[in-house]
């Protein structure tokens, strides 16, 4: 029962760590936010600067996260209470824990009522109901799904209890299992759907929208959107990258596994994109129409291709096994905190935490549509979006540039150097962007969207 004594679970191989950090990168993120948000913002000029971030400053900041949680060993609080005092810094860099875990909390709320959403639209699909939709019928769809109380709390619900039941089952048992039989799944299906639609729809409408940059679209803006999406993306600061850092062994390379889960993570945003996008311009549907692009404008075509309910069906899948590899990695940082802390069965704890975090996301799923709850404004914004400003605008990038400035600074340049046992050049890199590219440049970017939020 004492704190401290459990020991922590690892992943049982490389690979598996690799599949269960892709799966957790790779969600909604990728397939619902990252193509509408290059539609909004002109297509190739964002896809551009998003890269750039990706690779510049999110990767550091990736390394950094997975080496505290591998020194760490324990979740992300215990961790970075254990590394300042080791280093003897301030215990007040626990905080940078505690932000992520609450922000995790805050994610699941509503990460879950649209992960509910792709379950009731994958049956939806499955059934047909998509069939002969015109754009004014999808959107009453749409609406209607959201008006529903029922229906919304319902499929919040089913998701939220899929999330329990695996993070329930622990670590090798649970979120590993799900992992290897879901991500290749969900590579497959990706694979397969976005063959068909370069076949299908219109390829060359869509090459020359996502890779010609149209620089006149590149507002600051969108610059801001491009670092809070990569940063989204790949599952940074909230405590996901650090609880899953502490399960891997020590055998693990950590820079070359950073890589590879940056490089998929954005294969995947990629591959949405072109999966999406050819079906969006063969049917004369608008790209740039922002988060309605899945659940209001895809139905439209599938409801008039041919075969169109399995490949919605399957579409929509996709969507539900990449948002639920995604949600067991943001119930596990509080889960792990709590088992670590109390010493109680994962079960129980899994149960209760989710149990609260499903209630929290209640009014949220009521925040959206024609819903009374869609009346209640914080700073002009419906629930829902508020908890998405406040942890994508505001605690990922302090919680990102805080690990950054701790890595850089406050732990010691050789227990770094030990961690990582990278090449002197590639650590020398690393090091400096960690060190000063990755604070400014979160820090300028943070800044400026207070700025924004506050001049309006
Ligand atoms: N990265 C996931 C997505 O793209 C969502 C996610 C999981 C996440 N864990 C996170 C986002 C931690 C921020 C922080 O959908």
């Amino acid at each position: 029962m004492m704190a401290g004594t459990s020991q922590t679970a690892h992943w049982s191989s490389r690979w598996t760590f690799i599949m269960a950090a892709v799966g957790s990168a790779v969600g909604l993120g990728n397939i619902w936010k990252f193509p509408y948000e290059a539609g909004q913002g002109g297509g190739g000029a964002f896809v551009l600067i998003y890269l750039f971030f990706v690779f510049v400053i999110g990767t550091p900041v990736l390394v950094a996260e997975l080496s505290l949680g591998r020194r760490g060993q324990k979740s992300p609080i215990g961790s970075m209470a254990k590394i300042a005092k080791e280093e003897g810094r301030s215990p007040l860099w626990s905080l940078i824990g505690w932000s992520g875990v609450l922000g995790a909390v805050i994610v699941l709320s509503f990460y879950s009522v649209i992960g509910g959403w792709t379950l009731s639209y994958m049956f939806d699909a499955f059934a047909g109901t998509f069939s002969g939709m015109d754009a004014a019928a999808a959107g009453a769809h749409f609406g209607g799904l959201l008006t529903n109380e029922y229906a919304v709390i319902g499929w919040h619900a089913a998701f939220m209890g899929l999330t329990m039941f695996i993070v329930a089952r622990g670590v090798e048992g649970g979120l590993e299992k799900a992992v290897t039989y879901l991500m290749p799944a969900l590579f497959a299906l990706l694979i397969g759907l976005a063959i068909y639609s370069s076949i299908a729809g219109d390829l060359a409408a869509t090459v020359d929208f996502l890779f010609k940059p149209d620089f006149s679209k590149l507002t600051f803006d969108v610059m801001l959107q491009a670092l809070g999406q990569s940063f989204f993306s790949l599952s940074l600061a909230l405590g996901s990258i650090m609880t899953y850092g502490a399960y891997m062994t020590r055998d693990v390379n950590i820079g070359k596994s950073a890589v590879i889960i940056a490089s998929a993570d954005t294969g995947v945003a990629i591959m949405a994109g072109m999966m999406i996008f050819p079906i969006v311009f063969a049917y004369g549907l608008v790209p740039g129409q922002g988060p309605g692009l899945i659940f209001a404008t895809l139905p439209i075509a599938f409801g008039q291709m041919s075969g169109g309910a399995f490949i919605g069906g399957a579409f929509f899948f996709l969507l539900v096994v990449a948002a639920i590899t995604s949600s067991i990695s943001l119930l596990e940082p509080s889960v792990s905190y709590i088992t670590e802390k109390t010493g109680a069965n994962r079960r129980k704890v899994a149960l209760m935490i989710g149990g609260f975090i499903f209630t929290m996301g209640i009014l949220s799923g009521l925040s959206q549509g024609d819903n009374p709850v869609a009346d209640i404004s914080i700073f002009g914004r419906s629930i829902l979006d508020a908890k998405d400003f406040l942890t994508n605008n505001i605690m990922m990038p302090i919680g990102g540039m805080f690990s950054a400035i701790f890595v850089g600074w406050f732990v010691s340049r050789k227990n770094m150097m030990e961690e990582l046992a990278m090449e002197d050049g590639t650590f020398r890199i690393w090091y400096f962007l960690v060190r000063f590219i990755c604070p400014v440049a979160i820090g300028a970017v943070f800044v400026s969207i207070i700025y924004n939020t506050v001049t309006g």
